[in-house]
């Protein structure tokens, strides 16, 4: 059986991605005609850093498609310290239809999917959060009617994993992806030369640049998010503090007036006002923060959905 895996935002190809988004705006319409998880099935759901929106929507996504979610706090489990991750992936295997973890280096999670033998989700690790990149999409084409072609502006920490997965999930929709943030905190080269080559086959492009009004400048979305991104804490002082390397990138309403007059707002949240955005600006009528947030729900049932059928079909054909 092969099994399906969404640990970075490209194992969706474009076309896959685009599935999984009409199937979302479809469940989303109709919260309960998907029952992919009837039975009632299982999936484990793991914490190794703090979450709110991650576990909200995950518990109710897994109840929606007739399941079970299996919360399990990291601290417990300590996986990678009290045993091994491929252990935990092999228990967890056993008594789970999916894995869904967030934890720190990609790595972790590579090596949970390589033994777990059921679809292992990404709900954030240090160098991507794809499942809040199929939510962003769902909100730009339910408010832009549309993806490809699309000009999306980032600005802030250029290395975080907000960051990566704009620049390879927004290629993948065949957006223009540009990221402004200071030369000390540039994407990782081998992520961005992914995003590059991804935009080369979907008519997107990639843009990386020092000037946060260069990569506003007539943008159709407007994207942000904390500089003290989580395990980063030590930094906080000097990422928030007086001298922060990301004060110039703060999305203000002077960066919003250089985008396009119907420009949106998005954050992944936690929002930190004042920070990496003016209050004006996130509380503003441009920001679609609440309808993003909601639409983790319906995109991470999808991908969900999508992950299992792929596994299921691919385990009743020879
Ligand atoms: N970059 C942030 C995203 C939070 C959803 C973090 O990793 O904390």
């Amino acid at each position: 059986m092969t099994v399906r895996h969404f640990l970075k935002d490209d194992d969706l190809s474009p076309a896959e991605q685009a599935e999984v988004l009409a199937r979302a705006a479809a469940m989303k319409a109709d919260p309960f005609g998907d029952t992919a998880l009837a039975g009632p099935q299982v999936v484990a759901v793991l914490f190794d850093k703090p979450t709110l929106r991650t576990q909200a929507s995950f518990t109710g996504a897994i109840a929606h498609l007739g399941g079970h979610p299996m919360i399990i706090d990291g601290n417990l489990a300590q996986v990678g310290v009290r045993e091994s991750i491929a252990d935990v992936a092999r228990v967890l295997g056993r008594q789970s239809v999916a894995v869904v973890w967030r934890t720190f280096g990609q790595e972790r999670i590579a090596e949970m999917a390589a033994h777990a033998g059921v679809p292992v989700v990404n709900a954030l690790t240090d160098d991507y959060h794809p499942c809040q990149i199929l939510a962003d999409l769902l909100t730009i084409s339910e408010h832009k009617g549309r993806l490809a072609g699309l000009t999306m502006a980032y600005l802030g920490d250029g290395a975080n994993n907000m960051a990566h997965s704009y620049l390879v999930g927004g290629a993948t929709a065949g957006l223009h992806v540009r990221v402004a943030t200071p030369p000390t905190h540039q994407p990782k080269a081998e992520i961005l030369s992914r995003a590059t080559e991804i935009a080369a086959s979907t008519g997107g492009s990639v843009m990386l640049t020092k000037d946060p009004y260069a990569a506003a400048y007539g943008a159709d979305v407007v994207v942000t998010d904390t500089w003290v991104s989580m395990g980063m804490e030590a930094e906080k002082g000097e990422r928030q503090g007086i001298g922060s390397p990301f004060e110039k990138f703060r999305v203000t309403p002077e960066v919003m007036g250089v985008a396009d007059p119907a420009a949106i707002f998005l954050h992944c949240l936690p929002a930190y006002r004042g920070f990496e955005v003016s209050a004006e600006v996130i509380d503003g009528p441009q920001s679609v923060v609440w309808d993003e947030a909601e639409n983790r729900l319906h995109a991470q049932k999808a991908v969900l959905s999508f992950l299992l059928q792929h596994a299921s079909a691919d385990a009743v054909t020879p």
